[in-house]
């Protein structure tokens, strides 16, 4: 059996270098590999929802933001199918069904949900979907058969959760459903890119992203504002670069090439390195390389979201297709589920012969 990936994003904003590091970057790469057979790339509507009941609009709005962010980078729709994880009626049934192979505590447990619980101040009022999303993204992975799913960290306790119910279910009704496995990103510094701030993580509301559809002058300023090592005040002075963000930046961006290209006085980042820990080197020249480098990398992205913004009915056509191919796969799943389940009562000749003999006496 072949290799497929199911990943995705809620849609409640630009996508920014966060999500290039953490993800889509890695999944062009698989993408254009030729080592999968198929790759599904959701747009997580439904799941955004689970926290943004009151606020529909903002999902809305964002679908199209993040289609634009995703054809940008260079997923591709003739090899990676995008589609719209509510317009795939077929993972609500699924997770229905999931929902009674976990128990409250286990869901309890989610290291993930219980941070976001925090986050959103919901300890006292948790809302059950937002609660039990964890098993709806069992549905969006299985639904797919996916056997890959290149994620961030964070989203290793949900695929340990989606592998437990297909085992779960497997062990119960029979071998149906594959168990997935995350795929990492493979460079720790992008396991989680801090904020421009030294924050721990890029946020929309602490203003310290830069999005992928920024223009040249907002990652400028984003990027010469950047946290550095705060007791590196005079250039003579060493200065750290644990904890500092420009040099976090560049462990997750910078290659050997962009020396050559950009500041022949070095070779390495290495050397680099060396230079401003033992001083003498100040902040700007450093932040300035960072820019020459994002800019190599973000151009060519902002000039391909450029040419879409131009044909949007072909973005959402894009969506539509995708989820229409989608829902057809799902579909397969459901149907094999419901049949383990032997809940696919009038398929079933076996079922209604032997409830005529049953009546017949
Ligand atoms: N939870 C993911 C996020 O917050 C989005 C998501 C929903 C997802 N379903 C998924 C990711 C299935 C991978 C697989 O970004």
């Amino acid at each position: 059996m072949g290799k497929i990936i199911l990943t995705g994003d809620r849609p409640t904003g630009r996508l920014h270098l966060g999500h290039f590091v953490g993800s889509l970057r890695r999944r062009v790469e698989l993408q254009n590999s030729g080592l999968f057979d198929k790759i599904f790339i959701m747009i997580a509507d439904a799941q955004a929802l689970t926290d943004n009941a009151d606020n529909p609009e903002k999902i809305r709005q964002n679908i199209i933001e993040v289609a634009l962010d995703y054809l940008a980078c260079g997923i591709d729709p003739s090899k990676s199918t995008i589609f719209i994880q509510s317009q795939v009626a077929e993972l609500c049934e699924l997770a229905f069904y999931y929902m009674n192979l976990v128990t409250v505590s286990r869901l309890q447990r989610n290291p993930t949900v219980k941070t976001e619980i925090q986050m959103r101040n919901f300890e006292t009022s948790i809302p059950v979907g937002f609660f039990t999303y964890p098993i709806s993204q069992a549905s969006d992975i299985t639904a797919f058969r996916a056997t890959t799913v290149p994620a961030g960290e964070d989203q290793q306790p949900m695929i340990e959760q989606a592998r437990e119910i297909a085992r779960r279910f497997n062990g119960i009704y029979g071998d149906t459903l594959v168990e997935p496995e995350i795929l990492l990103p493979d460079n720790a510094a992008c396991m989680r890119l801090p904020g421009t701030d030294g924050k721990a993580k890029m946020s929309k509301s602490l203003g310290n992203c830069i999005y992928l559809s920024d223009s040249s002058e907002e990652v400028r300023k984003r990027v010469m504002s950047m946290y550095t090592d705060p007791d590196h005040i005079r250039v003579e002075d060493p200065g750290k670069i644990e904890g500092n963000t420009v040099f976090t930046y560049l462990d997750a961006f910078c290659q050997p090439e962009h020396f050559a290209k950009y500041w022949p006085d070095y070779s390495s980042l290495d050397e680099l390195k060396a230079h401003y820990q033992r001083g003498g080197l100040g902040d700007v020249k450093v932040k300035k390389f960072l820019y020459a480098i994002l800019e190599e990398l973000l151009t060519p992205i902002r000039e391909r979201r450029k040419e879409w913004e131009k044909d949007i009915p072909a973005v959402f056509d894009i969506l539509k297709k995708g989820s229409e191919a989608a829902r057809a796969v799902a579909a397969n799943t459901l149907a094999d589920v419901r049949s383990a389940m032997r809940i696919n009562y009038f398929d079933d000749a076996e079922l209604i012969a032997e409830q005529s003999r049953k009546f017949q006496g």
